[in-house]
């Protein structure tokens, strides 16, 4: 049954009916999936709702009854769908592959399972061709050498970038079945930023106090919104990257806006507003220059989404392994994500870009303050990243990093 559900997968055109329904739905995902992580996370955030509903999808695959259910329910999956559950991935992989030339892109996907359950062959495949996901057996009771294991894989799949994603403490002898994805992305701006530009400015941070950081400065003519909602009011910036696959979004609460109180605003209706509403604009921006690297289980929030019955013991996990004894222990994701000028190449921008002394006239965008951000994949109209950025202090950034210059 599952086999031939999922073998048809349909390339939705965008634009079409089904095509919305499937972006409204990742959205709507996505924004839930922050606001269950933001519960227990009260500073910096990066996770990937692709990422993460390419986890349920792995585990979709080979769940039965309850299991199956409560992932259906929750990502919108029709009950009568004949296929394309999970288009969007296969759209997004086939997208980014095309264009690899254009953006860094390093995926690490793939579930472990504890040596001595047998895997189904028909899973295997399954897991490679719709996820891109490598099925794999370890002996979790050596927590020491399968954290090794692991980590080197995920370092190895990530070209360096992502490392020590497990420690040994990461798993215990009720180790049974963990889900692994990790992504680095790093995209060029389409229109770049200048280095010579970049100076120091304070940033007040979400606990109030207050940091020298390196701001990136530039006048572009990009798509901007302001927006207003209980009277509390924010602007909202895109960034393309090159290539124009991916663009940066950052949502930016007026200074005196608490940022919990407008997170607790967003919808995924919202989202979709502020990017067919925002306009062709030229504007002032200021710009952190961050990075974040975060590791998140998902477990807590997806049992907040009702996902739970995969977690418990006597799941129906059959279409992976024969044994009741199988059920998800972990669900761990790890980004890696970083902002800068991108002057890596010699800057052949087509932006105006100035020096910045501020005018009055121009629209302002100075992100001295919380903001929240948004990585959309264009073409499939996907959400890749979705984060807050509360303090953006990082040891790389000390006033001789912008010296060096
Ligand atoms: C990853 O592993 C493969 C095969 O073991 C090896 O050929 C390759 O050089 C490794 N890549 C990195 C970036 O370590
Ligand atoms: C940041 O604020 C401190 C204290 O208000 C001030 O002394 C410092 O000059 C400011 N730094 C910048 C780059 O504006
Ligand atoms: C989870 O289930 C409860 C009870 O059925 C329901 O009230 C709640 O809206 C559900 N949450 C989500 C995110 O679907």
């Amino acid at each position: 049954m599952d086999k031939i559900l999922l073998c048809s997968f349909l390339l939705v055109s965008s634009g079409s009916q089904a095509s919305r329904t499937l972006t409204q739905t990742n959205a709507k995902f996505a924004v839930d999936l922050y606001q269950a992580v933001s519960l227990s996370h009260k500073s910096n955030i990066i996770f990937s709702p692709l990422g993460a509903t390419m986890l349920l999808g792995m585990v979709h695959l080979g769940a039965r009854g309850k299991a199956q259910q409560q992932i259906r329910q929750t990502l919108k999956l029709q009950e009568t769908s004949t296929g394309g559950e999970f288009s969007l991935l296969k759209s997004f992989f086939s997208a980014i592959s095309e264009k690899k030339q254009e953006f860094t892109f390093n995926l690490a996907s793939a579930l472990y399972l504890q040596e001595g359950f047998t895997v189904k062959e028909q899973y295997l495949h399954g897991n490679e061709e719709f996820f891109q996901s490598a099925t794999k057996l370890v002996d979790f009771q050596d927590a020491k050498a399968c954290a090794e294991t692991i980590s080197t894989w995920v370092e190895n799949k990530t070209h360096g970038k992502i490392k020590n994603m497990f420690s040994e403490d990461d798993f215990g002898p009720l180790t049974r079945l963990v889900l692994v994805n990790a992504i680095y992305f790093k995209g060029d701006w389409k229109q770049k930023f200048r280095k010579e530009y970049t100076q120091l400015m304070n940033f007040t941070n979400k606990d109030g106090s207050i940091v020298e950081i390196p701001m990136m400065k530039a006048l572009l003519r990009t798509k901007y919104g302001y927006f207003s909602e209980s009277s509390m009011s924010y602007q909202v910036l895109e960034l393309p990257y090159k290539g124009d696959d991916f663009s940066l979004i950052i949502i930016l609460p007026a200074e005196d806006v608490n940022i919990e109180e407008v997170e607790k605003l967003i919808t995924a209706h919202q989202v979709l507003k502020w990017i067919s509403e925002m306009q062709e604009e030229e504007v002032e921006i200021s710009l952190p220059r961050f990075k974040i690297e975060q590791k998140l289980d998902f477990k807590e929030a997806f049992f907040s989404l009702n996902i739970t019955e995969i977690f418990s013991g006597g799941c129906d996990l059959s279409g992976i392994t024969d044994s009741s004894e199988v059920y998800v222990s972990q669900v761990m994701q790890k980004i890696f994500f970083e902002m800068n000028e991108d002057g890596s190449e010699a800057a052949a921008s087509t932006g105006v870009q100035i020096p910045v002394i501020m005018s009055l006239t121009q629209t302002q965008f100075i992100v001295n303050h919380p903001f929240l951000f948004i990585v959309m994949n264009n073409p499939t109209e996907s959400i890749l990243f979705m984060g807050r950025v509360a303090s953006p202090d990082s040891p790389k950034m000390k006033r001789r990093d912008l010296d060096s210059l």
